[in-house]
């Protein structure tokens, strides 16, 4: 649908009647005349489109910038909001990001060149840790064709090398690095506010999307089913309205619960101290989970309403024993996540309803996350499963949860695995029970990811970890397995 749109482009304030629903990339491409922006996948696989968006922080408190991919991202979203392209980058002429991919012969065929440019911009840019390894993982969602990565990854570390001292605070790197060119001075002159949006951006109940219309997390995952929305949609950006981004501690004592809006996306969960309070060590599974340009602009709500199976936030909120806040005229109550799904795809979302808050029980519990997929990293699961406890003083295992997620058409609690751990010491006979227990409770279905009887066996060995994991020296994979 059109609409008034109000944005920052590399610098330059936009005021356009634009359509909602166009994905970034075709208006840049077809509309701004910015074709450096490229189009390879254009299923959030590639990043040959990615692009930094400026947006608003969690706290409120400033802006914060995302590598994000224009395929996925829809022109309403931008309004209110500030945009960088790599011809905004290559203002006054190649930035050192550019020069040490030349240097590496980084670039071949250049198709994926600007999205690189992008990510690496970016990861100068971003808060976090600054060393060789962040430098790589910051072009994980990069595909290239043409290098075999390891020129890439010598532009990555070299820049980290020669980045290394940059301040910590976002004014001060900023202004470090306009004056070693990373950003054109006049452009970083822009990159500390954001203009104000042309509508108000607000997915206030009452307001239902229309004619098919969808209420949006990222759109990471809808932009995928639907890369050519018709013109006239006039989707619900849940996700930009500030006021359902948000991490909260309600309440105190044991009855205290952390409350997550529809807004917050995998990032900023990950990155939370409050969910890591919750789930000690829960960031180490971050990087199980897409690429980082995905995971800045992906909701966890949207990946408990998209109701996929193989859903890894869903499968983690599963067992960290998450209820739900819906919001709407249509329906309007709090449930917990189990219950959400009906069937297959199918959900309790009615009407103009959206899932406006995930609450979690504060109390702090041990743990785990497993994901089997053909690819180590940035792939679908073919099972997923997590798991978390509570230890009593006398050593017994307390309030376990287990979820699963790709062994049923639904994430799966698995109540007579954990039923078969309660009230238990860890130990090997212990955990082999669950594991068969497991295996018994769930009926998977054969698919391109794995035959039936291949998804209850890698069950049972993801089980294996979660209790090597949780419990260190305790017993051996020999013995849990025997
Ligand atoms: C390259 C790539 C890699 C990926 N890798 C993974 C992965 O490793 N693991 C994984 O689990 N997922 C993965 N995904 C899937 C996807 O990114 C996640 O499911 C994500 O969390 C979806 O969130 P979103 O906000 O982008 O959802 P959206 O695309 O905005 O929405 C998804 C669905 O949920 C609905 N919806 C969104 N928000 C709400 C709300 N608040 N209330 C009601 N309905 C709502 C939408 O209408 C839509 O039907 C990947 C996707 C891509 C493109
Ligand atoms: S075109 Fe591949 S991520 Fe957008
Ligand atoms: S240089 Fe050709 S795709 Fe990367």
């Amino acid at each position: 649908m059109l609409k008034s749109l109000r944005f920052r482009l590399n610098g330059k304030l936009v005021e356009i009647e634009g359509r909602e629903e166009q994905p970034v990339l075709d208006w840049l491409r077809d509309d701004a005349g910015l074709t450096g922006t490229r189009e390879g996948c254009r299923e959030g696989d590639c990043g040959a489109c990615l692009a930094l968006l400026g947006r608003r922080n969690l706290e409120g408190t400033g802006i914060e910038w995302v590598p994000a991919a224009t395929c996925l991202l829809a022109l309403g979203e931008l309004d209110g909001r500030t945009l960088i392209t790599v011809e905004g980058l290559a203002g006054e002429g190649p930035t050192p990001v550019m020069k040490a991919l030349h240097v590496e012969n980084a670039s071949q065929c250049g198709f994926c060149s600007p999205g690189v440019t992008v990510a690496l911009s970016h990861f100068l840019l971003a808060e976090g840790p600054r060393d060789e390894a962040a430098a790589v993982a910051s072009v994980e969602g990069n595909l290239c064709r043409c290098t075999g990565y390891a020129s890439i990854g010598r532009a990555a570390r070299a820049l980290s090398s020669d980045f290394s001292g940059l301040p910590l605070d976002f004014p001060t790197r900023l202004a470090a690095l306009a004056a070693r060119g990373v950003f054109p001075p006049a452009l970083a002159a822009t990159m500390q506010e954001l203009p104000e949006p042309a509508s108000p951006a607000t997915a206030a109940p009452g307001s239902p999307p229309s004619g098919g219309s969808p209420s949006l997390g990222g759109g990471t995952d809808w932009y995928v089913r639907n890369t050519d929305p018709a013109p006239g949609l006039s989707p619900r950006f849940v996700g930009r309205d500030p006021e359902l981004r948000f991490i909260e501690t309600r309440g105190s004592g044991g009855g205290a619960t952390l409350a997550l809006g529809a807004g917050v996306t995998v990032a900023d969960f990950f990155a939370s101290k409050a969910v890591r309070a919750v789930a000690p060590g829960i960031e180490r599974f971050e990087a199980l989970v897409a690429s980082p340009h995905i995971r800045a602009r992906a909701t966890l709500a949207g990946n408990i309403a998209n109701a996929s199976p193989v859903a890894d936030l869903t499968a983690m909120l599963l067992a960290l024993d998450a209820r739900l806040v819906l919001s709407g005229t249509s329906d309007a109550r709090e449930l917990p996540l189990a219950e959400f799904f009906l069937g297959y795809k199918k959900t309790v979302l009615d009407g103009d309803a959206i899932i406006e808050t995930i609450l979690l029980p504060a109390a702090p519990r041990a743990f785990s996350f497993e994901k089997a997929a053909r690819r180590e990293r940035l792939d679908i699961a073919a099972v997923n499963t997590a798991l978390s406890l509570a230890v009593d003083s006398g050593g017994a295992m307390r309030g376990v949860i287990v979820s699963a997620g790709g062994v049923g058409p639904v994430p799966l609690l698995l109540g007579t695995a954990a039923a078969a751990l309660e009230g238990r010491k860890p130990s090997a006979p212990a955990f082999r029970e669950a594991m068969e227990a497991a295996r018994a409770e769930v009926a998977p279905i054969s698919d391109v990811r794995g035959s039936a009887e291949f998804r209850k066996r890698v069950l049972g060995r993801l089980m294996a970890a979660h209790a090597l994991r949780l419990f260190p020296g305790a017993f051996s994979a020999e013995e849990l397995l025997a």
